[in-house]
């Protein structure tokens, strides 16, 4: 999927502020720092869109782009992030469950999760959620340019018991890998 036009249309930090939806949406979470704005901005082709930061917590609230007319791609605030306080990751989590359990335009979800980590109990009670609220969803591996070749395979093939039957996409934002077949399981969703 080729993007010719995306550009920033809201930000959320509560429920009511969230945007009407003007067509289907495709969410991307993940912990914090796992690359989710870095992956959006390599998706569109965009050095600058979303926001990016080797500071953990850069992304504040749910964040909208419009995606030429066809798709809204939504960035989630990212979780375990420890410097919060309680209170403000209790307001984020609603704020994400609230998006996920009322957004009936929403078609999938990325989540994201650095290769070299693997899926934690944040991510295994996500996709656990998504399986219930039949909400599809895809893993995607993150920052694969950070192993060497034979080190990305031994990882990948440590990991695979972790993904029931799906294959995950292994992918990069700053080689882009994984982009393509990214849009492609998007394009199979709209
Ligand atoms: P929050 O907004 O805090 O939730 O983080 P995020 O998930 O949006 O992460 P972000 O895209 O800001 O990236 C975090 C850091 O990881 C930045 O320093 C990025 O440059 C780096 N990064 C992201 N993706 C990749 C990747 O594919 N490869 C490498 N090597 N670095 C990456
Ligand atoms: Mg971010």
């Amino acid at each position: 999927m080729k993007v010719s036009h995306a550009e920033f249309r809201a930000a959320a930090r509560r429920p009511a502020e969230i945007p009407p939806a003007i067509g289907p949406e495709i969410a991307l979470a993940g912990r914090s720092n796992v690359g989710k704005s870095s992956l959006i901005n390599r998706m569109v082709g965009r050095r600058r869109l979303a926001r990016t930061s080797s500071t953990p917590g850069c992304t504040r609230g749910l964040i909208f782009y419009a995606i030429d007319d066809r798709l809204t791609l939504v960035d989630l605030p990212g979780y375990g992030w420890a410097r919060r306080s309680q209170a403000e990751r209790a307001t984020w989590k609603a704020l994400v469950e609230h998006y996920l359990e009322h957004r009936s335009e929403l078609a999938g979800v990325l989540i994201l999760v650095d290769v070299r980590r693997g899926p934690g109990e944040e991510e295994r009670m996500l996709a656990d959620y998504l399986d219930r609220a039949g909400i599809a969803y895809t893993w995607v591996l993150t920052k694969c340019d950070k192993l060497g070749r034979s080190r990305l395979a031994t990882r990948l093939r440590e990991l695979a018991g972790e993904f029931s039957m799906v294959e995950p996409i292994v992918a990069s934002a700053v080689r882009g890998d994984g982009v393509d077949r990214i849009w492609r399981w998007i394009g199979e969703r709209l």
